[in-house]
């Protein structure tokens, strides 16, 4: 089966990567949410997909230029004002809440940009501390930070997310250790799809949010899909 990633959340119906968004996805029935981390002057992992807060939020600047608490002050509502306040979670608040449930998720290292010290540590760390080393995926832009993630615990699972063409991503995937592959849906055609599922690596591609595409997906049984949509992914899944 086709697992449905929720990407930021249910981020086509919610502010993404809030708490509102991440219990839509489960009211959704998503298998799993995604959510992207950075990291604040003080070393909290809080989860927002900027370097800066300007896009999502009522403030400005970067995000590590502020403390937990300073961000915590700021309203993540921007991209739907019709919802009159919500936080910017930390990455310890999400994991709490999933607690209480069995939703996988795939944490997005914001690498590319800010290198910010040691925020692999603290991911696994919090990974550590709530238990959930098998319900986890690590994935980034930044190949070097799932590398590094990998040899700080190598059960953790990882992935190369990329959005230019690799010849045969499935040898590269298994160069980095990593069990899974994070393509865009652009350069996911179905003979990759195939090809790497073979091989034992499971293709997640982002961010399809078309049902033809969703469909497609479906019906070539790929791991799984990110979507901004996952109500309608379920209501599509259960129909194939
Ligand atoms: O995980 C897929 C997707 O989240 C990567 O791109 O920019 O939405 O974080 P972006
Ligand atoms: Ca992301």
């Amino acid at each position: 089966m086709t697992l449905i990633f929720a990407h930021r959340g249910s981020s086509g119906t919610f502010p993404e990567n809030t708490m509102d968004a991440f219990f839509a996805a489960e009211k959704s029935r998503a298998d799993g949410i995604e959510l992207d981390v950075q990291l604040t002057k003080d070393g909290e992992v809080v989860v927002i997909h900027d370097e800066t807060v300007d896009r999502t939020t009522n403030g400005k600047g970067f995000v590590k230029d502020y403390s937990f608490s300073e961000l915590k002050k700021l309203n993540a509502h921007s991209l739907f004002t019709s919802i009159e306040h919500t936080e910017i979670p930390s990455l310890r608040e999400v994991f709490e809440w999933m607690s209480g449930n069995r939703l996988l998720c795939n944490v997005e290292l914001k690498t590319g940009i800010i290198a910010y010290p040691m925020l692999e540590e603290k991911v696994i760390q919090l990974i550590h501390e709530y238990g959930f080393q098998d319900r986890i995926i690590i994935s980034s832009f930044n190949h070097y930070s799932i590398i590094h993630s990998y040899r700080l615990d190598p059960e953790i699972e990882i992935a190369p997310l990329y959005s230019n063409g690799l010849y045969m991503p499935w040898v590269y995937a298994k160069s980095l250790h990593a069990k899974g592959i994070h393509p865009h849906i652009r350069i996911t055609p179905d003979s990759i799809i195939i090809a790497a599922m073979k091989e034992g690596i499971a293709v997640r591609p982002y961010t399809i949010n078309k049902e033809e595409m969703m469909k497609r997906l479906f019906s070539v049984g790929c791991s799984a899909l990110i979507t901004d949509f996952p109500e309608k992914a379920y209501e599509l899944r259960i129909r194939i």
